[in-house]
């Protein structure tokens, strides 16, 4: 996984927590990376696992909800990083529906070890879109969390709700979201 990813999560530990909780994380998740990341290196994703179990145990919030404030936290910092990606888009569904086909395409111009998840779209109406997200990594919570933070930039109001599964080593959701202020 990117290091982009690894050096805003502990950004976002140590403003919202501590550095006292953030030491502590890095010291207890037993990193492959030995706990010392750039935000253009590469990086076992398990080592984002262990820190946010490690989080999670040290703060005692769930590890589901710390993923998705992380996402909703990390949508800022992308679009904020790369603000030419947000293209022409205005509104939250026009601009997720171009995450797969466009946005991502991208990042993998700027980085070929990229490993992104894959999102199928339905439009049901118009304020109506289903995504349906599928990695060998264990980031549907990732993406809820940028969904949301997405909706966030845009300034629409999203009901989401969504239903996971696997299938072999591919973890998969399928997510309903609505723009409610349309
Ligand atoms: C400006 C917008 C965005 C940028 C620049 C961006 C960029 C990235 C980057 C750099 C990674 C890490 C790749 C790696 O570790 O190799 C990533 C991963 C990911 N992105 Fe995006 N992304 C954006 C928007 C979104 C949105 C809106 C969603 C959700 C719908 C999303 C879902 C994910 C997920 C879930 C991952 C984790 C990898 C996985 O699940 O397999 N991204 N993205």
């Amino acid at each position: 996984m990117l290091g982009i990813v690894f050096t805003e999560f502990m950004e976002m530990v140590e403003e919202q927590f501590s550095a006292d909780v953030l030491d502590d994380v890095l010291e207890s998740s037993n990193l492959s990376s030995d706990g010392i990341f750039t935000s253009v290196g590469y990086y076992d994703h398990q080592d984002m696992v262990r820190m946010v179990v490690a989080l999670s145990k040290r703060v005692d919030v769930p590890v589901d909800d710390l993923i998705e404030a992380f996402g909703r936290h990390l949508f800022g910092i992308l679009i904020g990083k790369y603000p030419a990606l947000k293209g022409d888009y205005t509104n939250t569904l026009d601009f997720l529906e171009s995450v797969d086909s466009t946005v991502h395409i991208q990042v993998l111009k700027l980085y070929p070890n990229a490993e992104l998840p894959k999102f199928g779209c339905e439009r049901l109406g118009p304020g109506h879109l289903k995504m349906h997200y599928s990695s060998k990594r264990p980031f549907s919570l990732l993406a809820l969390g940028l969904i949301k933070g997405c909706g966030d930039y845009f300034g629409n109001a999203l009901e989401v709700s969504f239903e996971s599964s696997q299938s072999g080593e591919y973890h998969m959701t399928d997510f309903d979201i609505r723009q409610i202020d349309e």
